[in-house]
């Protein structure tokens, strides 16, 4: 996979794109390319963003700044870019991201991910420029970059290459090996510390005893918190 981001602050993905799974799946084969609004900015000083029309607090990410981005790096008119791939918009009032979502921009062969900042778009860049606005969750962060990143870590983790067992991804939480559920608990040497025992059943070798009781208890675990992501 190819994943542009544009962002303000290229260097805080230096640190993510060191990471190790982020690393194994950049070793075999996919990018991760990040790509500065000041450096393709067609005003003075570097500057990105501007004032609200109508008054307000922050700062806007101005839509002459972002045509100029995704013109200088893609050599096309970017009004044609999200018919080509797709071109995500980091914003808060956006589609949650939920691992249907994750599964489905895993399968893509290129995204591009607009970070913004402050008060976020002009909204004509969500509406003439990007094919999709998500967020990350119900709450509002400084800027899209940190989205971006939770966005791009459970993308790349679904990718093959990023876990060290191939397997690993397929039966997590939430995914459609579980029904939508969350993952059952998992429990590691010692068997038995202060007295707490791990499950006898974990312990027996009964392979097919122990699938179903995990199925039990993601289910149950799933009962207990939000209803699953049913598909
Ligand atoms: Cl994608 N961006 C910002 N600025 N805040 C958020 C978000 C995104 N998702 C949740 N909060």
């Amino acid at each position: 996979m190819n994943i542009d981001i544009f962002t303000l602050f290229p260097q805080w993905f230096e640190w993510f794109a060191s990471q190790r799974h982020v690393a194994n799946v950049l070793s075999s084969g996919s990018q991760l390319h990040c790509v500065s609004y000041r450096d393709h900015t067609p005003l003075s000083g570097g500057q990105v963003d501007d004032s609200p029309f109508g008054g307000g607090a922050g700062m806007v990410l101005r839509v002459d700044v972002l045509d100029s981005a995704l013109r200088g790096h893609y050599g096309v008119d970017p009004l044609q870019l999200r018919s080509q791939r797709r071109v995500i918009a980091l914003a808060p009032g956006g589609r949650l991201l939920d691992d249907r979502l994750v599964d489905e921009l895993a399968a893509e062969r290129a995204l591009t991910l607009l970070c913004g900042r402050y008060e976020g778009f002009d909204e004509r860049i969500l509406e003439h420029f990007a094919s999709d606005v998500v967020s990350i969750g119900r709450y509002v962060l400084s800027g899209g970059e940190l989205a971006a990143m939770v966005l791009c870590d459970a993308v790349m983790r679904k990718l093959p290459g990023a876990l060290g067992d191939e397997h690993s991804a397929t039966e997590e939480s939430f995914s459609v090996a579980l029904g939508g559920h969350p993952e059952y608990p998992h429990y590691t040497r010692p068997a038995e510390y202060r007295g707490w025992r791990v499950p006898e059943v974990l312990l027996s070798g009964h392979h097919e005893r122990i699938a179903e009781w995990r199925r039990q208890r993601s289910r149950e675990r799933g009962e207990a918190g939000e209803p699953p992501d049913t598909r």
